[in-house]
This record gives structure tokens, sequence and C-alpha cells, in this order.
């Protein structure tokens, strides 16, 4: 029987009716993966995953990235990276609480990014019966899509630069300082700004404000001003989907056809905590 797969009615996004805690053989998994790309951004509801669970399911879209800050993975999974605004006893953050607070697509700043990432709800904030810590997706497919042909010949073979540290740039994050050995092994990279999805072979836009410094070859001034139009274009409603998360919510997103974008309008003791993998893709072109 062919799996149940309800589209959101947005630009992207769609709920998968399958229990990811039984086995899912080959057949299923491929119904999965066509899903996935259809849709850009599935949840599955209602899971029940142990932390194995995760990891193997994971697992089956590739191999998994260890995250570059150490002390927020799983001591037992390292393949988990705990997001959360959670603090300990000596009030430090026991995860990430910086869930991502500018548009981005995951570990672009690798050589290596993201091909998709999955991110497991155990504690979602609510305020007066009102969900709160949602997540945006814009679907870059369709926002390169409906650019102007001109804007498309000028961005052919253009390659904006990606650098890490940008995140730092937030006003107050709670994010962990890079260390000058975690800087060093993030140097800038540079990747196609419109890029050629690896599976479906559809183009999207790759650049964002949150981790993009620049255009290769473009004075520094407009290379920024195309990014912020890039972005805003990005960002428009057409392209959006919102997602209100609940408890047991396993939603995994294409970092080569979407980015996203965390809204902190939640704070202690309103606890969020979330756990994800990331499975690394291959070079953008
Ligand atoms: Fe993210």
């Amino acid at each position: 029987m062919p799996i149940s797969v309800l589209p959101s009615g947005a630009a992207l996004g769609a709920e998968i009716d399958v229990d990811l805690s039984q086995s899912i053989d080959d057949a299923m998994f491929r119904e999965i993966v066509d899903a996935f790309h259809d849709n850009i951004v599935v949840v599955f509801r209602n899971q029940h995953l142990s932390n194995a669970q995760h990891v193997a399911f994971s697992r089956r879209f590739g191999e998994l990235e260890i995250h570059i800050v150490k002390k927020y993975l799983l001591s037992d999974y390292p393949e988990i990276l705990l997001v959360t605004n959670i603090r300990n006893d000596a009030g430090e953050n026991i995860g990430l609480a910086d869930a991502g607070f500018t548009w981005h697509s995951d570990v672009s700043y690798r050589k290596h990014p993201s091909r998709c990432s999955l991110l497991y709800a155990i504690e979602v904030p609510e305020m007066d019966g009102t969900t709160l810590g949602s997540t945006l997706f814009a679907n870059t497919i369709r926002a390169y899509e409906a650019l102007p042909r001109s804007m498309k010949t000028w961005l052919t073979g253009r390659k904006a630069i990606h650098r890490y540290s940008e995140r730092m740039r937030v006003a107050n994050s709670p994010r962990p300082k890079l260390t000058a050995a975690q800087l060093a092994e993030t140097p800038d990279i540079a990747h196609p700004i419109v890029r050629t999805h690896p599976f479906t072979g559809r183009r999207s836009l790759y650049v964002t404000k949150g981790e993009c410094i620049g255009i290769e070859g473009v004075p520094d001034d407009e290379g920024r001003a195309v990014i912020e139009a890039l972005h805003d274009h990005c960002i428009k409603d057409a392209f959006l989907y919102r997602h209100t998360w609940r408890v047991g919510d396993l939603l995994m997103w294409d970092n080569a056809a979407a980015m996203h974008l965390a809204i902190c309008d939640y704070d202690l003791p309103q606890r969020r905590l979330m756990h994800r993998t990331t499975v690394i893709g291959s070079v953008p072109f």
C-alpha cells in the first residue's frame, strides 16, 4: 500500500503518515525519499523514537555529520546535536540555544554542506495555549524559478562566499564563540548561487543573508546588495511554509532546496528541546 502524503497547501511541506519506529523496507523508503524530494519539508507526526532509531533512520539518507560544537552532542550518540534553550544548574546552556535565528541552509559553510537535517521535537514551548518556537521554511526552487530572466542570466556561474562566523553577528547570540581551532576548521567557502539539486536536477537559489558575505569577483557593496535582494525575494509569503511544532514531530528538510529560520518568541521557563541529526551532502554544483 502506498504511503499517505498530505501536502501542507503552502509552497512546501507535507505530512507523511508512517511510524518510523517500525521497520521500513526499501520500497517504502524510496516512497519516502520521493515524497521528500517533492515536498522539500516533510513531517512524521506522533513519533516515539529512541536515539538509536532516530540515528538509524537518518543514516539511510547518508553519512551523518558530527557538529563542530562538541559539547552539545549526546555522549552516547554524537550524531545527535541538542538544540535547546534549557540550562543546567550552573546556568549554562546544555545545547545550541540559537536554533538558527537568521535565514540559512544548514552547514553551508562546509565544502560538503548538509543534504538534509532531521529534527525530533521532544519539548515544545507553549504559552496560553499558543505554540511557540515555530520554524519557517522557504522554497528556494520556486524562488529561483520566479526570478526575472535577466537576473537568472546574471547569476549563472556566480558564487557566493559563505562564512560560518557570520552568524556570530546576530545581536546577543547565545551561540558559543568559535575557538581559533574551530575557525581554522571552517574557512570561507564559495558555492554556486544557483545550484542544481543532486537528486532531482532542479535549480534553486543557494544564498543566505545570514552566512554569505559577498559574491566572488563582485565589489563588496554590489555583492551584498544582490544577496540582500535575493534574500528578500526568497522569503516572500508565496514561497514559505511555517511549521508549528508538536511533541513527537520528526521533521526533515532538504538543505539543497530550502532555507529556514527559527522563530525565537519563547524564553525560560518555556522549554524547547529538539534532537537534530544532519546528513552530509555533496559538493554543490
Ligand atoms: Fe538550521
